[in-house]
């Protein structure tokens, strides 16, 4: 198969299944930023967005070379936490790093998904997570946002030791489900994500929920929304 080639959806016009990036798409990884106000005043959101920055850019610097550099995604979030408070100059003790990384671990879920994923399973679509997260992670997000029902697969890039972009972390979803990429939609709420997606191959939906530019280079998703609520216009039945 030409992975760089756009594809188009199944012969029955609908993808058959849906894969979920995690954290910035089901989970809002912003969440954080409520504690990060009660313990900084007047900072809470500066370091959010630093601490997700950094944490992307380190998953892509630890990705060159293939998996040589490759540290779980757990160490990746604390190691950008460190940076971030360390670049806005806000003292990062033991007892705020614990607790500012455990709000990590139950991040709050978009609130759209769950009725969402019920839809998606009332109509026999395939549904899963395809993350950075690392498998106990992606576990206790799930666990704590009570989709766990609604997910048949939770795969974790960790099994290949390159993160997304990486076209191999991508081909875990063909792999995982069996079915082609042609055939799967993958929804992320980060842009460069849904550009990564699209070169390897998927159907994609950018969910724009920030209301941020379009990335200027490569080929758009193959939609844009601005909730979970897109995926399901990709399914004349629902
Ligand atoms: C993930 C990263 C992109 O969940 O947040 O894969």
């Amino acid at each position: 198969m030409d992975k760089r080639r756009i594809s188009s959806t199944s012969a029955s016009g609908s993808p058959k299944a849906v894969l979920f990036d995690a954290f910035g798409t089901l989970f809002d990884v912003h969440s954080v930023s409520l504690l990060a106000e009660q313990l900084y005043a007047g900072q809470g959101d500066a370091l959010s967005r630093l601490w997700r920055d950094k944490q992307i850019e380190y998953t892509q610097l630890l990705t060159h070379e293939g998996g040589t550099h490759y540290q779980p995604f757990w160490a990746v979030t604390q190691a950008a936490l460190r940076y971030a408070a360390a670049q806005l100059g806000l003292p990062l003790g033991e007892t705020q790093e614990r607790r500012l990384m455990n709000q990590y671990r139950a991040l709050s879920a978009f609130p759209e998904n769950r009725e969402v994923l019920q839809a998606l399973k009332a109509q026999g679509v395939v549904t899963g997570i395809l993350s950075n997260g690392d498998p106990e992670m992606l576990a206790v997000a799930v666990r704590s946002a009570g989709l766990s029902t609604w997910l048949d697969h939770v795969i974790s890039v960790d099994a290949v030791r390159r993160y997304k972009p990486h076209p191999e972390a991508y081909a875990l979803g063909p792999k995982s489900t069996g079915m082609a990429a042609r055939d799967i939609l993958f929804v992320s709420g980060n842009s460069w994500d849904a550009l990564g997606a699209t070169w390897y191959g998927f159907n994609t939906l950018w969910v724009n929920r920030g209301d941020r530019p379009a990335e200027q280079i490569g080929p758009p998703p193959t939609r844009t929304g601005s909730s979970l609520r897109s995926v399901l216009t990709f399914f004349h039945s629902i």
